[in-house]
């Protein structure tokens, strides 16, 4: 069927279940109303113009499309469309997976069976899932990425989700600018930053890497939850998730017997990210982290991928600076803005 068809029908469906008894005439009124005086689907033109009125909520829900996984063909639009951003303001921004293609929230606003716009939450974080959204360069300004941030605070409260983050990458002028116009509130800034060359090798190597299966998760939740300062179980169920997709891995690293830190990757599309990347507390200050970091390096590094990245908190001095002592630059920069679904 096609997308004219269904947009109206499942946004007459679901406004419907939603509405009270007493108030569906009402709906029925306005429905036949907007069938008699346009005689077809609503399209984005007429949503520019008809911002603020009655019609909005209608024709927002009837032009997005909620779903949990990606179908191939929605996975390639979502590339070709961030492709597209990504050039068009010099970007590093969304690059749609097959890992996220899986799981997560994606809303996709369609303008004649084409994708113009994008509001992703890729993996569900917990506790405050994380938004990415973009809108076609040729559609900007005619309030898309408005009416996809409205159907993100609509999905989230269903969930009971109260707050999110939208990352805005800090060279988008448009991103900074629509998170402002948005309500956002900058809680945080991360550094993305690219292995350039060769991490020197440690003087000395005494830990061992061993890779994590499911046995392992509550070790090493407990070894994230100390090392971030964070719950727990936080940690337990992103791990949960993860531990068994094929394109991500955890490291458990010890001394002797003892384990002291962890380290992840998550790797595809020719780009590994390291991830999870963390050292007990009492086991700082002596070198480990930094043959932890080579160690998972040097691994990537004979894995020929293109990219070997890292990202980190603006503010983390130490990390940063162990980092770029281990020929990591900083390539790029995103600002984290706090969205409240309520309002
Ligand atoms: C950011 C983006 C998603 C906005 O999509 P959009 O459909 O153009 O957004 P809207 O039309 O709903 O704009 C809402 C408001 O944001 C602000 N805004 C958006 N783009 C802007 C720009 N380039 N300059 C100044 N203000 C801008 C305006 O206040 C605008 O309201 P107005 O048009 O009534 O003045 C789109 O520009 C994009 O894809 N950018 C690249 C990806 C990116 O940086 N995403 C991060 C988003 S936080």
């Amino acid at each position: 069927m096609s997308q004219h068809l269904i947009d109206p029908i499942a946004t007459f469906c679901a406004t419907y279940a939603r509405i009270r008894p007493a108030h569906r005439g009402l709906l029925i009124l306005v429905s036949t109303a907007i069938t008699t005086v346009y005689g077809k689907p609503l399209n984005r033109a007429s949503l520019t113009h008809r911002r603020g009125s009655i019609f909005e909520a209608v024709v927002r829900l009837g032009r997005i499309l909620e779903t949990s996984v990606l179908t191939e063909a929605q996975l390639e639009d979502a590339k070709t469309l961030a492709e597209n951003c990504n050039l068009y303001e010099s970007l590093d921004y969304l690059h749609p997976t097959t890992d996220m293609a899986s799981r997560g929230k994606h809303l996709h606003f369609y303008d004649d069976e084409k994708l113009t716009g994008f509001l992703t939450f890729p993996f569900n974080g917990i506790p405050e899932p994380e938004a990415f959204v973009i809108v076609d360069p040729q559609r900007r300004r005619k309030g898309i990425g408005r009416a996809l941030m409205d159907a993100a605070k609509e999905s989230c409260k269903r969930r009971g989700i109260r707050q999110f983050l939208l990352v805005s990458e800090v060279k988008s002028v448009s991103g900074q600018a629509f998170a402002e116009a948005v309500g956002g509130k900058c809680k945080h800034t991360e550094y993305r930053m690219r292995l350039q060359g060769k991490p020197p090798k440690p003087t000395e190597n005494a830990i061992s890497l061993r890779q994590a299966d499911e046995k392992d998760l509550s070790s090493l939740a407990h070894i994230m939850a100390e090392s971030f300062h964070n719950p727990i179980e936080n940690h337990f169920q992103r791990l949960k998730r993860n531990i068994g997709s094929p394109t991500y891995r955890f490291y458990i690293a010890s001394v002797a017997e003892n384990q002291i830190g962890c380290i992840g990757v998550v790797a595809e599309n020719r780009r590994a990210y390291v991830i999870a990347f963390g050292v007990l507390t009492e086991h700082r200050g002596r070198g480990y982290g930094r043959q932890i970091l080579t160690q998972t390096v040097n691994g990537l590094l004979s894995e020929n991928w293109e990219d070997i990245l890292i990202e980190v908190e603006a503010n983390n001095q130490a990390a940063l600076s162990l980092y770029k002592s281990c020929a990591f630059t900083e390539t790029t920069s995103y600002n984290y803005y706090s969205i409240k679904t309520d309002n």
